[in-house]
């Protein structure tokens, strides 16, 4: 059996275009445009790859796009500063600080810093309740949950009452997806499973899983033997094995593997994200929609 591949990059044309056609609905109808700061610290390569696509992406969806890069050595007290002038920004709807910080920085006081209602990452505190609480509650689901999510309903995955088993329980995917998925209501009423580097025995409960979401971050961690067949399988780890130079550009770019042996498991799940062009692109596209969601709570259109 082949598996039906989940392409992330196709959701995301399909989303992008929803948002693209309720942002021009929203111009012509109140004069607004969802406005997103992103504050880079520092110029890590990863980070700067992540932020320009997320830049490059609010352009194109015609949001007003601010970008703040700043030295690796700016102060704690000036990065607050800094955040605390967007929180006062009217024409600001989502602050991104882009992850990780420099040591110096408590990145949990910066976090805490961005006003609730602007956190389009959803990573403070009061939005993790809001997530815990589920329903209305929920503004800003954080961005590669919400992506998994919506991958699994548009692939058409029945999620109610199925097993679903997440390896890795971080607070920006393990946990928060577990947490959305237990929850009542579409695309969730799920039975859930968090596993993680502690678990006795990983493979028993994989090979429960109707959905298995891995974000371990260890290539090939998930054997194909662990996978039940017609499983849909999710892939979150994005792990740099290596370099190549990319044919398009003649550049040198990172070789990427998820966390599944992709090729054997393709052989036995029923559906499956491969790696690049599955969760990927699904993050920077729901951090779009998050943005979209803040300026129509603001605008009491939501
Ligand atoms: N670094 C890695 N992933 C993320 C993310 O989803 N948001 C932010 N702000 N930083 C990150």
């Amino acid at each position: 059996m082949t598996a039906k591949l989940i392409k992330g990059t196709e959701i995301r044309e399909e989303i992008l275009e929803e948002i693209a056609a309720e942002v021009k609905e929203i111009k012509e109808k109140n004069g607004v445009v969802p406005g997103l700061v992103t504050i880079l610290v520092g110029e890590s390569p990863a980070s700067i790859s992540y932020v320009t696509l997320k830049i490059k992406t609010a352009n194109r969806l015609g949001f007003k796009e601010i970008q703040e890069n700043q030295p690796e050595t700016i102060s704690e007290e000036d990065l607050l500063a800094l955040i605390n002038k967007y929180n006062d920004d009217d024409s600001i709807h989502g602050i991104l600080v882009q992850l990780p910080l420099p040591k110096h920085i408590d990145d949990k006081k910066i976090l805490n810093a961005i006003d609730p209602d602007k956190d389009v990452d959803g990573f403070h505190p009061i939005n993790v309740g809001r997530l815990m609480i589920g329903g209305d509650e929920v503004k800003f689901p954080p961005c590669t949950p919400a992506g998994i999510q919506e991958m699994i309903v548009r692939a058409g995955v029945e999620t109610s009452g199925a097993e679903v088993v997440v390896v890795g329980r971080s607070n920006i995917v393990g946990k928060p997806i577990a947490n959305m998925m237990v929850q009542k209501g579409p695309g969730a009423n799920s039975t859930v499973t968090v596993v993680h580097t502690r678990t006795r025995d990983l493979a028993s409960h994989c090979k429960r899983a109707d959905i298995l979401i891995v974000a371990a971050g260890v290539p090939g961690l998930v054997k194909p033997e662990w996978i039940k067949p017609g499983a849909c399988v999710i892939d979150v780890g994005v792990n740099r094995i290596g370099e190549k130079i990319s044919e398009k550009t003649g550049k040198k770019i990172a070789i990427l593997s998820g966390d599944v042996d992709f090729d054997a498991a393709k052989e036995i799940a029923g559906s499956i994200t491969p790696v690049p062009g599955g969760v990927g692109p699904m993050t920077i596209t729901m951090l779009m929609k998050n943005t979209l969601k803040s300026l129509k709570f603001r605008q009491g259109i939501a």
